[in-house]
């Protein structure tokens, strides 16, 4: 909701501003055709150079207001994700790649850091340029309003055939480029290969077709740039002919007083419509491109995440585990809904205090049932108790906390110290650091490791 009145906000300054320049203009007209007295006297310059401040003032603050508001929008956003991400089931990692995830953290966030808020700045405002053209030749020439419906209709269907085509041929291009770089890099990689075997005709005569079929791309891309530019061009030219013609007319007949200050703002206003039109169009069609980084990112904040961290049952269970007496009752766990379960029915007891070594061959369900008393996967059917608690009641936080694994197979976080590895959190002092590592013969290995 903050976001629809922050967008009315932002839509509103940007109304204002052009409005004001065009007032500026206008009254820079009336200005001209006064006597040189009224031109020089206090009052008529100090009007002036204040609509000039004015004017100053709005673009500062428009320009201000949209890309703070848009650099938060994309903070908030990367926030949600991080957090999403952070909280995800074990499933997200499992279907989703790193290399998507690390996308979305780098180029998507990268899109709406730097791309979009100039995106939205520049829509906005050539957008109003063009509304403000319009509107100036309208009230000036009440008469050109029969002729703008008509070409607004012809500017909206060249718009759509050329968004659909330009995003087309702009993703052809993308992945043509894309083979030449493979070409050049595995080329390079083989070069001894290619010339061992004396094949440097063939590669070359690839490498060109790989250039041809990009080029071919790139070409109709700027061929479908031209094919709307001409019809944006017709469409300006029309309405200007007609504002030219119907105002000389009305004028001459006596039948509408048409200012010619006014006059010529509006026929100014009308030739620099051929290029904003063009720009408006190119500008939208990139904004629809970069909100795609806006949709993969709000994706990926609407992720389903892990249960409660904190829960009612951790509060009222302050001490729990004291003894350490493990009850599996009939667990079955399925590592995704359309997969075979992995444990099915599972029951067993492990009294406090008692070593127990579970044996298995690969695959028959170890680690995955440490998944389910950490519950990193939650159970399906049946339940875990830990010291008589049904830990389905306990927050995550309690008893990833409470429970200590050594996994299979051991992570090491990069760039820190043995120190922040052993104790990320900074909970306990050098004396028990070195203590744990002597307890496992590691204090002697980590002596030659260089210190910060
Ligand atoms: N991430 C996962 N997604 C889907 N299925 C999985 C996943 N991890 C394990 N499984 C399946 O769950 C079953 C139990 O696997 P688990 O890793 O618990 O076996 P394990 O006894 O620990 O084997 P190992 O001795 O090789 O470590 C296997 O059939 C395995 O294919
Ligand atoms: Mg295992």
């Amino acid at each position: 909701m903050g976001g629809l009145w922050v967008g009315v906000m932002l839509l509103l300054l940007f109304a204002a501003t052009q409005f004001s320049v065009l007032w500026t203009i206008v009254s820079m007209g009336k200005w001209a055709e006064k006597s040189k007295e009224d031109q020089v006297s206090v009052w008529s310059l100090a009007l002036i150079i204040s609509f000039g401040i004015l004017v100053f003032l709005l673009c500062l603050v428009r320009a201000l207001a949209n890309f703070y508001f848009s650099l938060r929008a994309s903070q908030k956003l990367h926030d949600r994700m991080t957090w999403a991400v952070l909280r995800a089931k074990i499933v997200f990692f499992d279907t989703n790649p790193l290399g998507r995830i690390l996308n979305r953290f780098s180029a998507d966030v990268g899109i709406n850091d730097d791309v979009l808020p100039q995106s939205l700045h520049d829509v906005a405002f050539s957008v109003f340029l063009v509304l403000g053209g319009v509107a100036t030749a309208v009230t000036v020439l009440p008469f050109t309003l029969l002729a703008v419906p008509f070409l607004f209709i012809i500017f909206a269907w060249v718009r759509k055939i050329f968004l659909t085509t330009s995003r087309e041929l702009k993703r052809l291009e993308g992945t043509t480029r894309s083979t030449i770089f493979e070409m050049l890099s595995e080329s390079l990689s083989g070069i001894a290969t290619i010339r061992s075997n004396n094949s440097q005709e063939y590669f070359r005569h690839k490498f060109e077709l790989a250039h041809d079929a990009h080029t071919r791309a790139f070409f109709a891309f700027i061929g479908a740039m031209r094919w709307m530019g001409f019809r944006m061009d017709c469409i300006v030219f029309i309405l200007l002919t007609i504002a030219s013609f119907l105002a000389v007319l009305f004028h001459d007949q006596g039948w509408f007083n048409v200012d010619p200050a006014v006059l010529g703002l509006a026929l100014t206003l009308l030739l620099q419509l051929a290029s904003a039109f063009q720009w408006s169009i190119r500008v939208s069609a990139e904004l629809v491109t970069n909100m795609v980084s806006v949709e993969r990112v709000s994706a990926f904040g609407d992720l389903p995440s892990e249960a409660a961290l904190v829960t009612e049952e951790d509060i009222n269970d302050k001490a729990w585990p004291t003894e350490g007496q493990i009850k599996v009752n009939s667990v079955t766990v399925r590592y995704r809904p359309s997969l075979p379960p992995s444990l099915s029915g599972v029951s067993f007891k492990i009294k406090s205090g008692q070593k127990v070594g579970v044996v298995g061959r690969t695959g028959s369900g170890k680690s995955t049932m440490i998944q389910a008393l950490f519950r990193i996967l939650e159970v399906e059917e049946g339940g875990i108790e830990v010291d008589d608690v049904d830990i389905s009641m306990l927050g995550l936080h309690k008893i990833r906390t409470e429970m200590a694994v050594i996994p299979q197979f051991p992570i090491l976080f990069s760039g820190c110290s043995v120190r922040d590895n052993l104790d990320p959190f900074g909970e306990y002092n050098d004396d028990a650091i070195k203590r744990a590592l002597s307890d496992v013969q590691m204090i002697e290995s980590i002596k030659d490791l260089p210190h910060d």
